[in-house]
């Protein structure tokens, strides 16, 4: 199989990270989640992982800048050339999203598809509660929910525009929203592969 470069969006608690750990088995690729590298920085107590975690507990954005440089790293390293990737919480950001599109651009690398997991606000919220991560107070999951649509959601036509977006169903089992997600990105491989 070829590397594959994707991208998971979604609401905060649709159900990304869940969805990203089987894709990554499925597709032999890596995932890359800003949101688990921000909490391993702040868990092994790394200068980063100082700045972040105030910023995380309020359920507000990490500067562009700094996310950007983790990414570019990351994007940078062996398994990725040789795997491709399954982006999983960037971009958030329009300059997240121009700054993704240039080191894909630089490294001759374009992406496959950007999958939007769609899950209501109200559905979310449920979820987010009844996990109870860190982040996951009232006013955290209402900021971050905020930030979504004013940030974040204007990437679904973002995307749209350059023909990547695949809006799946994140309503049912978890069973069935991965055998959606497989088809939806099984679709865009085999297109690729056709032209
Ligand atoms: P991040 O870790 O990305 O958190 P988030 O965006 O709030 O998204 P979540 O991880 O909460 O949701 P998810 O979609 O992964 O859902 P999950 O699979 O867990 O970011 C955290 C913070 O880091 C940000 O607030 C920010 O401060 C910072 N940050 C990260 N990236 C950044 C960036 N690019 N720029 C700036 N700052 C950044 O599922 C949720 C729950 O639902 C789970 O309990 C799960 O078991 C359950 N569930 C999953 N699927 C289903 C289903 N089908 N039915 C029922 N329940 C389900
Ligand atoms: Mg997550």
């Amino acid at each position: 199989m070829t590397a594959v470069r994707l991208v998971i969006l979604g609401r905060q608690g649709s159900g990304k990270g869940t969805q990203a750990s089987r894709l990554v088995v499925a597709y032999d690729t890596v995932h890359i989640s800003t949101g688990d590298m921000l909490r391993a920085a702040v868990g092994a107590e790394t200068e980063l992982g100082l700045q972040a975690r105030a910023v995380m507990d309020a359920g507000e954005l990490v500067g562009d800048d700094l996310i950007n440089g983790i990414v570019a790293e990351r994007l940078a390293q062996d398994d990725v050339a040789e795997h491709g990737f399954l982006l999983d919480g960037y971009p958030r950001t329009p300059d997240q999203a121009s700054a993704l599109e240039g080191f894909l651009a630089e490294a001759g690398t374009p992406m496959d598809a950007a999958v939007n997991l769609d899950v209501p606000v109200d559905e979310v919220t449920a979820r987010m509660v009844a996990r109870g991560r860190a982040d996951d107070t009232a006013e955290a999951i209402r900021r971050r929910l905020d930030l979504y649509e004013s940030e974040t959601a204007p990437l679904l036509a973002w995307f749209a525009e350059r023909g990547l977006l695949e809006v799946v169903d994140g309503l049912g089992a978890e069973d069935d929203v991965f055998t959606r997600l497989t088809t939806a990105i099984d679709r865009r491989l085999s297109v690729g592969d056709a032209s």
